[in-house]
């Protein structure tokens, strides 16, 4: 279990749902009602968008690390053959539900808090990944949860050579439709979401204080990003 910080010690976390993230849901439900669901009907985003950046960063032989993969479908749809695959997440039933579906890959699996440092060697990543994650993730704000950036930091290659693709529903800075707002306002008080004090503003700060920026767009209320180290 990955050590709660100082802030949630004395209050019960929320965002640590079991139940939610289950392996026969993220199994037979995620892809139906989040992928064609809600990134659609809620966040305005289809799933073309995201995936149109795993294209242009997934490359033949690299080392990838996706953080959060949920039921595995962009690597499943999008990844080349040969690729050097690590899974890393909370849950082990999102875990055991990508790891299943990506197994021709045979990922290294690791269970762990995307806040916490990251269970691979220094430098050594070309390709890190965190799609829908930080949004999850509990902290008033991007500020709050900018630990996430520091370890993707750590872990890929310096220099250019590593890359960092990644997409958040945000609250604030974002066009949100009557239904995402709903949507917002529920997921955050289910405990689902942790996004109340995400924005747009402080999420680029924070891209560009650690990297170079490739590329950082918004689809409906979800801000998209390809980064590079510098
Ligand atoms: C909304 S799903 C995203 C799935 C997929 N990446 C996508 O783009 O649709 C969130 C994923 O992050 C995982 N997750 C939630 N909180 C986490 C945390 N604190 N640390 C690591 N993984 C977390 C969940 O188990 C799930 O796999």
């Amino acid at each position: 279990m990955p050590s709660r910080p100082p802030d949630t010690a004395t209050r019960p976390d929320l965002t640590f749902r079991t139940d939610l993230w289950s392996q026969w849901k993220m199994t037979r439900l995620y892809d139906l009602l989040v992928v064609h669901g809600t990134y659609p009907l809620l966040w305005g985003c289809r799933w073309t968008h995201p995936a149109r950046l795993y294209r242009h960063a997934l490359r033949p032989g690299t080392t990838v690390l996706e953080i959060g993969p949920g039921s595995g479908f962009f690597l499943h749809r999008l990844a080349p053959g040969d690729l050097k695959l690590h899974l890393l997440d909370r849950y082990p039933g999102s875990l055991a539900a990508a790891a299943t579906r990506l197994s021709r890959h045979r990922p290294l699996l690791h269970t762990g808090d995307a806040l916490a440092p990251l269970p691979v060697p220094a430098s050594s990543v070309d390709l890190v990944i965190a799609g829908m994650v930080l949004h999850c993730l509990r902290g008033q704000g991007v500020a709050a949860k900018a630990a996430l950036f520091d370890h993707v930091h750590e872990v890929l290659k310096k220099d250019g050579q590593g890359e960092f693709l990644g997409y958040t529903v945000l609250a604030h800075g974002v066009r949100h439709s009557v239904p995402g707002r709903l949507g917002l306002a529920l997921l955050n008080r289910r405990g689902v979401f942790s996004n109340s004090g995400d924005s747009l503003t402080d999420l680029v700060r924070a891209l560009h204080e650690r990297f170079e920026v490739v590329e950082l767009s918004v689809r409906g209320s979800v801000a998209l990003w390809r980064v590079r180290t510098r």
